[in-house]
């Protein structure tokens, strides 16, 4: 498996980075108090993916907003991090983010898949939350992905 490192000190709260890894894009988000919350708050809503697909810890873990995001430079999961494969799991688009679609994450034009503040399917024909890739601070600046 072939790892890049990645500097993500440039990343603003509210922001994200979006890299090429194995040929696909990666959302690198850094998510303000309020997205963290959204996401939080939903833990307990009717997913349609119950599953946190993230390889990091148990992709079979339940998909709560914690369990989805990555755990910070000095191994505590804030929140803050949120990293994920940039794929639509319904057909392969690549979803809008910054707020978009109607649970404030992404949104996928192709046929219309809203992501919420987590990354995981609300709405639409995607079967999938975003995929979570294997990926994790080697510093306070540093994120390896693979
Ligand atoms: Fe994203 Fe179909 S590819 S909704």
């Amino acid at each position: 498996l072939s790892s890049i490192m990645v500097d993500v000190s440039g990343i603003d709260e509210g922001t994200q980075l979006t890299v090429k890894w194995l040929g696909k894009p990666v959302f690198i988000r850094r998510r303000t108090e309020a997205e963290i919350e959204a996401g939080r708050a939903d833990n307990d809503a009717a997913l349609i993916d119950p599953l946190a697909q993230n390889p990091n810890i148990d992709p079979g873990a339940p998909a709560t907003d914690e369990n989805r995001s990555l755990a910070g430079p000095d191994g505590t999961n804030t929140g803050e991090w949120l990293v994920q494969i940039g794929v639509c799991t319904h057909l392969g688009c690549v979803p809008i983010g910054d707020g978009a679609g109607d649970y404030g994450g992404w949104f996928c034009p192709c046929h219309g898949s809203h992501y919420d503040t987590a990354g995981r399917i609300r709405r639409g024909p995607a079967p999938r939350n975003m995929d979570i890739p294997v990926a994790s601070f080697v510093d306070e600046s540093t994120l390896k992905l693979g």
